[in-house]
């Protein structure tokens, strides 16, 4: 039910610009009235330009923005006089509008307008919300769209078929506010809703009136009834579901992954269990989308996987398999007939998946994108359900929805989006990265792509590296585990933590580590024993759990083991922790060669005396070390830095270049390699 959240205490004071995006941001608040990433708001103010003339302009919604959280400077700023005229025109090419737009730009440097912004300027009022509101998209989607409108409205509304946006949109909107001056709103086919006023509290009140009478219009129809039959498939137990889980989402990334990898998001929630879980979702879910804002982030359908718990969890992987095949061979035939010269391919992977009894996997390439199509789905199955109650639901059919999916100002937008980085779409398991090399590779990897999950003992480091990468590169880029790698159960628990949170794994780097020092007679066996299980052991669990994804996945996968200069020179007095280090270098050749059939790559990187941004360095390690050169523990940084080839000092940075060189697509056919990043020191030259 959308709820009136207007303010008039924290409205008042608002001059014209920021009074609209009051009422946009407030708008967004409720996603049954405006989805993400959709819908536009605009106004008309008068501004004074740079000669001190007092202009009248569109402020209007940017496009790629959201209006949950647009600011004032994410409105594009148009002259109404030049835009006027164009009412008077009869038609207008896609290509002519938005070159045309361009010249009308009141200040510059913003970003470009929406491209519905002509159904704005055209409607002769102040203020204009153009939302995608559930309830008028399920009349909008009904068989005959305008009679189920007009049950709600009577004459209080004017409809127009659907066609995509565009001037002759527009054009039929602004008509027909203009012709019928006592309308209260338009419905748009298959697509919206547009409503207006004089000022921004009257057309905030009048957009949340009118979805008010639709939805409860669609309440008194759904009473009672079960529009997606009954119950067949009972939601699976909340531990089961998660055990299903994990085995089944390296799979389903693996096959969703083709063309680029994928960021999955698990929605187990109870009304998506329900949806998933009803006799005529299979059918329902495939009657295509109800209206481009939905489609361009859910597709057209979702794929639909026909399977039942009791068929078990083997079963349920070979029909994701053959479902994404089959998926991906219905939209390249569904491509076909469709497209125009110059057209090409875009990803035939679906973006929502459903499986009965355990929810709806969507796929996006990065974190955010997959939500956003979960947010739309939520959307979608609600339309749909309201449609399907008052006759049925009438979706964009193939053609309808292929111009918009390939519609050039659509294509614009992802144009304009930077090229892919190294890790896009990718995940990367960090252990110890709260603190020295594991944060500098942290910063590194999420900098070049990846979701990156820390894995350490040091909760309060740790979850502070984490919010630092979220606030820096997107909510949910980031996430801290708990887990000391020596625990068996820990290990296990974190890599299904990775698996939960993005689907799979892609790289993992084992750096987790102390260091120790002493003579051999002073080295006790439990010193010895915490060196070998921090440092190997750890290695290897953390490597073990991971390469069972990995193969999972069908991916290829890459592990970067961070050794020592110790690895390969005999260490004098750190015995223990040499030999370790040594042990992990030969695991990671080791597990190259077990990882080569499935393209796991494992190489390692040998760091040497990185002593700034390091917290091993704090403890009794500088001080073993200082007494072992007999040098003071001041003096540690220059003895290091005049000790290697090239006189340099060594910083986390450093590794977390290397690692990520390793970890990355620039050395893909490298594998089994140990890189030094210790300014040279020839003891520890590779031979
Ligand atoms: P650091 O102490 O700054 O970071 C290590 C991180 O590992 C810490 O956040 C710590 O909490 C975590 N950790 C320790 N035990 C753990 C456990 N049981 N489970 C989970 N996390 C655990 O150290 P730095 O320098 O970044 O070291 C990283 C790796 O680099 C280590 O393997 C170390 O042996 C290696 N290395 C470091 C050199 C240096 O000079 N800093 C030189 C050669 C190798």
């Amino acid at each position: 039910m959308p709820q009136n959240l207007w303010d008039t205490a924290e409205a008042a004071e608002l001059p014209d610009l920021d009074g609209l995006v009051y009422r946009s941001n407030l708008l967004g608040r409720d996603r049954a009235v405006v989805n993400i990433y959709g819908g536009n708001t605009s106004a008309k103010l008068t501004l004074t330009d740079h000669m001190g003339r007092q202009v009248r302009v569109l402020a209007v919604k940017a496009s790629g923005s959201d209006v949950l959280t647009i600011k004032a400077s994410q409105f594009a700023l148009l002259r109404m006089e030049d835009i006027e005229p164009l009412f008077e025109r009869d038609a207008m090419t896609d290509e002519e509008m938005v070159s045309y737009l361009e010249r009308t730009v009141f200040e510059p440097g913003r970003p470009r307008q929406s491209i519905e912004t002509l159904l704005h300027a055209f409607v002769p009022a102040t203020h204009v919300d153009h939302t995608h509101p559930d309830a008028i998209i399920s009349l909008a989607c009904a068989p005959d769209a305008e009679a189920a409108a007009r049950a709600v409205y009577g004459d209080r509304m004017a409809y127009v078929p659907y066609i995509r946006p565009g001037f002759t949109l527009s054009k039929w909107i602004g008509g027909k506010v203009r012709e019928n001056p006592n309308i209260e709103c338009v419905i748009m086919g298959k697509h919206g809703l547009v409503t207006w006023g004089p000022d921004s509290k009257t057309t905030y009140d009048q957009t949340i009136r009118i979805i008010q009478e639709a939805e409860d219009y669609l309440a008194e129809k759904q009473r009672g009834k079960q529009v997606f039959g009954v119950l067949k498939v009972e939601p699976v137990a909340e531990q089961a579901r998660r055990e299903i889980l994990l085995e089944a989402l390296p799979v389903i990334r693996g096959a969703v992954s083709g063309r680029r990898h994928a960021i999955l998001q698990v929605d187990s929630s109870p009304e998506v269990l329900d949806y998933v879980g009803r006799e005529r979702t299979g059918e329902v879910s495939q009657l295509g989308a109800a209206c481009p804002d939905h489609l361009v982030h859910v597709k057209r359908q979702p794929l639909f996987v026909d399977w039942q718990p009791a068929e078990g969890i083997e079963a349920l992987k070979e029909k994701v398999r053959s479902g994404v095949l089959d998926y991906e061979e219905r939209y390249v035939r569904y491509f076909e007939e469709n497209k125009e010269p110059g057209d090409e391919l875009r990803d035939p992977a679906p973006r929502v998946i459903l499986i009965p009894g355990i929810g709806m996997v969507t796929t996006g390439k990065d974190v955010t994108n997959a939500d956003v199509s979960r947010q739309l789905y939520h959307r979608a199955i609600s339309v749909i359900g309201a449609a399907e109650a008052i006759g049925g639901f009438n979706s964009l059919t193939p053609k309808e929805a292929y111009d918009i999916e390939y519609w050039p100002l659509e294509l614009y937008k992802l144009k304009l989006a930077p090229p892919d980085k190294d890790f896009a779409g990718k995940v990367a398991l960090i252990t110890g990265g709260a603190s020295g090399i594991g944060r500098a590779t942290a910063y590194k990897l999420a900098q070049e792509g990846a979701h990156v999950v820390i894995a350490d003992i040091n909760v309060e480091n740790g979850e502070a590296v984490s919010a630092d990468l979220q606030k820096r590169f997107g909510k949910n880029r980031a996430l801290f585990v708990r887990a000391d790698v020596t625990s068996e159960s820990a290990v296990i628990e974190a890599v299904q933590q990775v698996v939960l949170q993005y689907g799979g794994l892609d790289v993992l780097v084992n750096n987790a580590g102390i260091a120790g020092g002493s003579p051999i007679e002073e080295t006790t066996l439990e010193s010895w024993q915490k060196q070998m299980d921090i440092l190997l052991t750890g290695y290897f669990l953390m490597a073990r759990e991971s390469f069972k994804v990995m193969k999972a996945q069908g991916l290829g996968g890459s592990m970067v083991f961070v050794g020592s200069k110790n690895s390969l020179a005999a260490g004098k007095g750190a015995a223990a922790y040499s030999t370790a280090k040594a042990g992990e270098v030969h695991l990671a050749r080791c597990l190259a060669e077990e990882g080569g059939p499935y393209g796991i790559r494992v190489n390692s990187v040998l760091p040497d005396a990185v002593i700034t941004g390091s917290s091993i360095w704090d403890t009794e390690w500088k001080e073993a070390r200082a007494k072992q050169y007999g040098i003071s523990v001041e003096e540690l940084n220059e003895f290091y830095r005049k000790r290697n080839t090239l006189k340099v000092e060594i910083f986390p940075e450093d590794q977390a270049e290397a690692i990520a060189f390793l970890a990355g697509p620039r050395s893909a056919k490298t594998t089994g390699a140990i890189l030094t990043v210790d300014g040279g020191v020839p003891q520890a030259y590779v031979r």
